[in-house]
């Protein structure tokens, strides 16, 4: 394969943090010179939990009387804008790659809806994440249930080869290739069987030392400054050991934030800080928030500056748009015509 097709997106569900720059975002960016790149923002998949986004806006304001909760159509449209500012930001370039807004190419649906008559229940019956989403009490909606065809849907409607994704995304990616090898069986070889590759960035904890995630309110998040920052990483839980006492760094969630940002020499000097005593877990802090704002200060600044321009972000989704469009119209055009579905000459 000379130039794979790389293929991944992110859904609009609320500030990126860093679990999913070092999970994800840093590889997208990484790539973007080693093969046809496409990148989107999933709103599509995000409507399927924007209830509860809406739910947690009423609770935040319920708490803090200032608090004007926000109606999900906004809460929509902010994380969407949010999502391209970051990536831009971050330094995604969008004359590489292409970058879009998944309801902006709405044929996916079609594909989505085709791809769903050649998927068993029982293959979306295992999914780890609706399960999850079960026992953790939510009345699922259909959307839920069947969010890995339309996953399925987003790579396969690009013929992708390739799709950077967290660990958490694996069993979504061994899907899509059950589905396409299932259509391409039915109905004769469309799709090439897509590869998931994960980054080697095991998963990254938040404060509380479960995994980082916008939906456990443990989050660092990737455009944090001052007052805000500080906080965050000062929330940081820690154990008890008295400051006197030796640290073990191995089981401490700040010294395995840090060591994300730091070099090999200075995850040693730290380990030994710890190790010697009478170091403690506030100083570690104060230099893991150091690292993280010295890190994100460039993409900081770009940020600021994207931001004062609106019609660009909107020009570069367009852009992004068009040519998704036309790559898409193509594979459908072969998807229809395998399927006999041809359409009447007047449409
Ligand atoms: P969240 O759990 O915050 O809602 P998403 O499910 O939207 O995050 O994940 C977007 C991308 O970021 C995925 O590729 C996912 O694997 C990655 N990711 C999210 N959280 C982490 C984490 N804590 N560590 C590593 N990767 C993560
Ligand atoms: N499910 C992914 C996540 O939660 C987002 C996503 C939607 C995606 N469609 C995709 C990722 C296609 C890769 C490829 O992170």
């Amino acid at each position: 394969m000379d130039r794979p097709r790389i293929l991944s997106g992110v859904q609009p569900s609320g500030k990126l943090h860093l679990g999913n720059y070092f999970g994800a975002i840093r590889q997208h960016i990484q790539r973007q010179d080693q093969g046809d790149c496409f990148y989107f923002i999933a709103d599509y998949h995000a409507l399927t939990s924007l209830r509860e986004a809406e739910e947690r806006e009423k609770a935040i304001a319920a708490k803090n009387k200032a608090y004007l909760p926000r109606p999900a159509r906004q809460i929509l449209a902010e994380n969407i804008r949010d999502v391209a500012l970051d990536y831009l930001a971050l330094g995604l370039d969008p004359k590489k790659v292409i970058f879009f807004r998944q309801s902006d190419v709405p044929e996916v649906t079609e594909l989505a809806w085709i791809l769903s008559t050649v998927t068993g229940m029982g293959l979306l019956e295992r999914a780890h994440s609706y399960k999850d989403k079960l026992a953790k009490g939510i009345t699922p909606n259909v959307g839920l249930f069947t969010y890995p065809v339309l996953m399925a849907a987003d790579i396969l409607l690009y013929r992708s080869h390739l799709v950077p994704v967290g660990k958490d995304q694996e069993q979504h990616l061994e899907m899509t290739r059950d589905i396409a090898g299932a259509f391409n069986h039915a109905y004769g070889e469309v799709f090439p069987l897509p590869q998931a590759v994960f980054n080697d960035t095991p998963v990254v904890p938040g404060t509380d030392g479960q995994k980082m995630s916008k939906s456990y309110g443990n989050t660092i998040e990737i455009f944090a400054e001052g007052k805000a920052l500080e906080r965050a990483v000062m929330s940081i839980v820690t154990d008890q050991t008295p400051l006197e006492a030796p640290l073990d760094p191995e089981r401490c969630h700040v010294f395995a934030l840090y060591k994300l940002f730091a070099t090999p020499q200075e995850v040693e000097e730290m380990a030994a800080r710890y190790r010697a005593g009478g170091f403690g877990y506030g100083n570690a802090k104060k230099a893991l928030l150091a690292k993280i704002d010295a890190y994100f200060a460039p993409a900081r600044a770009r940020r600021k500056a994207l931001e004062r321009d609106p019609g660009y972000i909107e020009e570069v989704l367009a852009e992004g748009a068009r040519r998704a469009r036309a790559v898409a119209r193509t594979t459908l055009q072969l998807v229809r015509e395998r399927l006999g579905l041809l359409r009447s000459p007047a449409t």
